[in-house]
């Protein structure tokens, strides 16, 4: 493959994304980041210079497993340490798998800031996809707040608890409509009829199509909290990809996409070309008090001026997660791509609970809620600084009799910590994801668990606590590989992967505040395989002593 450089800068920017100013991350003076378009096997140098001038950032590379350079992953505190303003970091990794993906900032809740962008990965010239299509639009999708990403952070790490409410707007490609409504003239809204004038950097990017041809519509999303769901009115969707990897077609009318998740899907443009269409974004999921994000399919026989007919399509109710189990366990493997392996060495349970520690709310993992250590895992499990974080591992499993169905009333308190999960190389592990109620008893939401360095295969989706014997209900026979899967309220999600890529890897809940909150877990394996991890990666906390050392 070619080596494709980039030079990205990380700044702090003032830009109207909703039609409103706000401070933005963004890259290179754009917002999002620019879009990253690769070939299978390119190598990509992406030389990233820290342009903000009181903090560190790193860029994640998501769905990107990051064979033999786990350094390059992007995760502050466990593949590298966060890169100081003022200085640059070189990411140097091969994209080895065709598909849809995006990359995001991955310290503090800098993708909550507004940093990311999309990244694309095609076959080779000469390959084919095994579908067909004529053009194809990508869609990155967001949710946007006003108060600054330092101030939720702030408030949800305070006593008493501030939760950052729902997103002000939705974005599509970085443009909403906050203070008016594309759709004004056909819903029964207060905000006016918006009127671009043009060059505004809220105008909707419009999709404009011919009639009769196929599209392939890539859709990526990076929401902060959002589950959402995406319509465009009178055309039917074809899923064709999912975080990467080919799925068996299936046509829908709207697909349920959740943060970390990214589809392909195929339209064919077949209706009426007098008219021009909605294309829509409604949250469901959480009660929404976000207006949707729109755009227009217009189709080229006609100006795209022309007001659609009828209303966006309705999003379908928050609440029905029947509706959304049913669209999640459409997707299943191509025919022809690799099954798993017909069992598992190692099966892992983790409990999903909300706690309190020392009176702060956190969500807990088998009751421990992950803070971060300051030096990086992959330098401090490497080089054996026994001092760096947790020795202890955290436990595989959870007490048998916990009621998941009911707040964890007896005993609401969790702890803090950073232990490690480590698995042997090329060990096949079963990780069985559980949800339970949370603390005040509201009742247990959604989350989509997104795992670095690897894909896994979906086994499957149960209902209430995982017993013994649902294991005979597996998939194993078109499970579908995935780097994103959700667990519904009170239900649990079996993943089965193969830990065969040595190093550290993050799993956890991919909405932002839940992160931050303690929502994830810590994967090492075969860490004494890594080759040599540049200084660069090194150069704080006990590593950044050990250079320092050496060197005198
Ligand atoms: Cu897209 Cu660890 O996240
Ligand atoms: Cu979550």
């Amino acid at each position: 493959g070619r080596v494709r450089h980039y030079k990205f800068d990380v700044e702090y920017m003032i830009k109207t994304p909703d039609c409103l100013e706000h401070v933005v991350m963004g890259i290179n003076g754009q917002f999002p980041g620019p879009t990253i378009r690769a070939q299978v096997g390119d190598i990509l140098h992406i030389a990233l210079t820290n342009k903000l001038s009181t903090e560190g950032t790193v860029i994640h590379w998501h769905g990107i497993r990051q064979f033999r350079t786990p350094w390059a992953d992007g995760t502050a505190s466990i593949s590298q340490c966060a890169i100081n303003p003022g200085e640059t970091y070189h990411y140097r990794f091969t994209v080895d798998k065709p598909g849809t993906y995006f990359y995001h900032g991955h310290y503090g809740m800098q993708r909550a800031a507004g940093l990311y962008g999309s990244l694309i990965v095609d076959l080779p010239k000469g390959q084919n996809e095994p579908f067909h299509y004529d053009d194809e639009f990508n869609l990155l999708l967001s949710d946007l707040w006003h108060t600054s990403s330092h101030e939720q952070e702030v408030g949800l790490s305070s006593k008493p608890f501030r939760w950052i409410g729902e997103p002000q707007s939705l974005l599509i490609n970085g443009r909403g409509q906050f203070n008016c409504s594309l759709a004004a003239k056909l819903v029964n809204t207060t905000l006016p009829q918006c009127n671009f004038r043009g060059g505004e950097q809220c105008a909707p990017q419009i999709l404009h199509v011919e009639p009769n041809k196929t599209y392939r519509i890539r859709i990526a999303s990076t929401t902060s909290l959002a589950s959402l769901n995406l319509a465009i009115s009178n055309h039917k969707l074809v899923v064709v990809e999912a975080d990467g990897n080919y799925v068996q077609p299936f046509a829908v009318d709207d697909i349920d996409i959740y943060s970390g998740e990214t589809y392909s899907v195929l339209l064919r443009t077949d209706q009426n070309p007098n008219n021009n269409y909605w294309v829509s974004i409604g949250v469901r999921g959480r009660l929404p008090k976000t207006p949707q994000g729109l755009t227009i399919l217009n189709y080229k026989t006609i100006s795209a001026s022309v007001f659609p007919t009828s209303p966006p399509p309705i999003t379908p109710l928050w609440n029905d997660f029947e509706r959304s189990k049913s669209f999640t366990k459409k997707v299943i493997a191509k025919v022809g791509t690799p099954q798993p392996p017909k069992f598992s060495d190692r099966k892992v349970f983790l409990l999903n609970t909300q706690n309190l520690v020392d009176g702060f709310i956190k969500w807990a993992i088998n009751n421990m809620s992950l803070a971060l250590p300051p030096t990086p895992y992959l330098g401090s499990i490497k080089f054996k600084l026994n001092n760096a974080f947790d020795q202890k591992p955290p436990p595989e499993k959870f007490p048998q009799d916990y009621d998941i169905f009911n707040p964890p009333t007896k005993n609401p308190n969790a702890n803090i910590g950073n232990g490690v999960y480590t698995f042997h190389l090329d060990e096949v592990v079963d990780v069985i994801l559980q949800n339970a109620n949370q603390l005040n008893g509201i009742g247990s939401e959604i989350h989509p668990w997104h795992l670095h360095g690897h894909d896994f295969w979906v086994l499957g989706y149960g209902e209430g606590k995982f017993k013994d014997g649902d294991e005979n209900k597996f998939n194993l026979t078109h499970a579908p590989l995935r780097n994103t899967a959700v667990i519904f309220p009170y239900g649990w999600t079996a993943l089965r992967f193969k830990a065969d890529n040595p190093g550290v890897w993050a799993f956890h809940c991919h909405i932002e505040p839940h992160l931050h909150m303690g929502m994830g877990v810590i994967f090492a394996e075969g860490v004494h395989k890594v080759g040599k991890i540049p200084n660069e990666a090194l150069t704080c906390g006990l590593t950044g002593k050990l250079l320092v050392n050496k060197r005198h």
